[in-house]
């Protein structure tokens, strides 16, 4: 039998307005599990299509009763072991397919801490609190309810407490950066033996010291140079790691307030592009709180947040804020970067601080952000949540192209009555317009993926691959092929978070709807560190549920 075959010729990204007939179309909330039993105040999805989420170990109880200890000893009903916060979980791993939590075993407090996937798709997360301010963990994803948390016997060289980490290019090394009375940045592992950490200035300049620093929980991105961006309260630096020396300083964000904890905004890189090799690096920073919003908050003043969001290219030699506005001031929100290259801006406040009970007037409506629109059009109201999802919460993009949605917690313990706003255990997911079922014939579906080599589980930087799917209709004329670094996500900064639009270079349907493309990795570690990513085909700004991919060395 013979198949006509069509050629096809590959598009990128459109840059210009979308062909989806989705546009308008504003999303729904799905609520998932009434419980997750503690608060997701950290969460990371795995590539065994799990979700780690996190809180405290010095919270007192959570709502996750355990029978018996990690440590072997029963818990009993009596008074003794129900203040006993070995007798409760404060991490689970969430299996998306079965939605589902289970417990899992935390040694030491991981609390306010930071995270980063490893080349093999091992979670290393670094810091906390009190006895775990100096610790390094690995979370192991199985596929089974057999992998835990593991606590590394070395430590780290100075206390994390609200530091931010990210994946180097260089092979399974990550740089740890600030915290509270922490102005340095370290790696792990270490360079060389002896190594400690290493004094960073900027952190000292960038230090509101009498409204809670504001320069905590710094936005870190890799450039495409392998230099390392730092933003922190209003200030921004390129720096080398290798030399130890800043290599630029950018301007200051223009208008007041700060940016980061307590101030808590948020920051995302722009999606890269292979069309100019990925080299063109933009980051884009959105909202925060006004000047002063920290100690107001103490005497119960809440301040309006910033409504401000800064766009840099950080590459070349032209350095300059593009500043545009949300529809309403923001703080304490998520920014995730969907499969199309859109910005979802989701949870947080309209008013006050981070920090327990800090803040007011609760943002219920995600907004989408449309990158390419021109200015003035870019920003799209979406669905509102009943759900008030305040300081200590979080949200991830999973695979199936929904938005994950946990946590919230302004206070030392978990408190659900009497208070502005509650601990909330509830998991919900934000769905957004383009999986509606009317859409269904646009989605690519049924996705595999090949690769020469398949033996050694990584495609190769700069190697070709293919990816099959199927497709009911003749493809859109902006199909896109999307590749995302799964971040590490807490105080509305999500670690580690890139996405790139990878080169199609050819693309090939049979009449009866299987679609071959051949997609090329990219070219090197500097721009995509080694690692899992979601491949995702976009057609028409409808993505297909994503696959993962694993890009390395040979
Ligand atoms: C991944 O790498 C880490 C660090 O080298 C190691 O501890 C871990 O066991 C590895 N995981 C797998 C699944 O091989
Ligand atoms: C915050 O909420 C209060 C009380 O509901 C309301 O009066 C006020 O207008 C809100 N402020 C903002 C900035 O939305
Ligand atoms: C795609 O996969 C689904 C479920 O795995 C299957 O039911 C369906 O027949 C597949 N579609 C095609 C065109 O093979």
């Amino acid at each position: 039998m013979i198949t006509a075959l069509f050629f096809l010729v590959c598009f990128g990204f459109s840059d210009g307005a979308n062909v989806t007939p989705s546009e308008g179309r504003r999303g729904q909330w799905q609520l998932l599990l009434k419980s997750t039993g503690v608060v997701g105040m950290h969460v990371a999805l795995t590539y065994r299509n799990t979700v780690i989420m996190f809180d405290q170990t010095g919270a007192g109880p959570s709502s996750y009763e355990l029978r018996k200890r990690f440590n072997g000893g029963r818990c009993t009903r009596g008074s003794h072991d129900i203040m006993d916060s070995t007798c409760y979980a404060h991490a689970v791993e969430y299996d998306i397919s079965i939605n589902k939590v289970r417990p899992l075993r935390l040694d030491t407090d991981p609390w306010c801490s930071s995270g980063s996937f490893l080349s093999n798709g091992t979670l290393l997360q670094t810091g906390g609190n009190d006895r775990g301010a100096k610790r390094i963990r690995f979370f192991r994803p199985c596929g089974n309810d057999k992998c835990d948390w593991m606590q590394s016997k070395k430590i780290l060289s100075d206390r994390r407490w609200y530091a931010s980490s990210l994946l180097l290019p260089e092979h399974d090394r990550v740089v740890v950066v600030g915290g509270r009375r922490a102005l340095t940045y370290e790696f792990v592992p270490k360079i060389s033996p002896g190594e400690k950490s290493f004094d960073l200035p900027f952190l000292h300049q960038t230090n509101d010291r009498n409204e809670g620093g504001n320069n905590l929980y710094p936005f870190l991105h890799l450039s495409s140079d392998g230099n390392l961006f730092i933003f922190a309260n209003r200030d921004s630096i390129l720096l080398n790691l290798r030399r130890n020396k800043v290599i630029k300083t950018f301007p200051r964000i223009p208008g007041e307030g700060s940016r980061n904890y307590p101030s808590s905004g948020s920051s995302v890189i722009l999606p890269l592009d292979h069309r100019d090799n990925f080299q063109r690096v933009e980051v884009m920073v959105c909202g925060g709180s006004s000047t002063g919003a920290f100690t107001a908050a103490a005497k119960r003043r809440f301040l309006v947040g910033l409504r401000s969001c800064g766009r840099m290219v950080i590459t070349g030699n032209k350095h300059k804020w593009d500043m545009e506005h949300m529809p309403k001031p923001r703080l304490l929100h998520n920014m995730l970067i969907l499969p199309k290259g859109d910005i979802l801006i989701i949870n947080g406040a309209k008013r006050g601080s981070a920090g327990y009970d800090n803040a007011r007037n609760a943002s219920l409506a995600p907004y989408l952000y449309s990158p390419k629109k021109r200015l003035g059009a870019r920003f799209t109201v979406l669905m509102s949540t009943k759900i008030a999802r305040m300081y200590h919460s979080s949200a991830a993009l999973l695979p199936d192209g929904r938005v994950l949605v946990a946590g919230s917690n302004p206070h030392g313990r978990y408190t659900f009555h009497n208070v502005a706003y509650p601990t909330e255990l509830r998991l919900q997911a934000f769905v957004p317009h383009y999986m509606e079922r009317r859409y269904h014939t646009w989605r690519p579906s049924n996705l595999t993926i090949q690769y020469a080599g398949a033996t050694s589980h990584a495609i190769e930087y700069g190697k070709e691959f293919t990816v099959r799917f199927f497709l009911e209709r003749r493809p859109s004329n902006v199909m896109g092929f999307s590749a995302y670094a799964p971040p590490f996500t807490t105080h509305s900064f999500s670690m580690n978070q890139r996405m790139l639009k990878l080169r199609c270079r050819s693309m090939v349907r049979s009449g009866d709807g299987w679609v071959v493309a051949v997609l090329e990795a990219p070219p090197s570690s500097l721009v995509a560190p080694s690692g899992y990513y979601m491949l995702t085909v976009v057609n028409g700004g409808i993505p297909s549920m994503s696959q993962w991919v694993q890009f390395g060395h040979a």
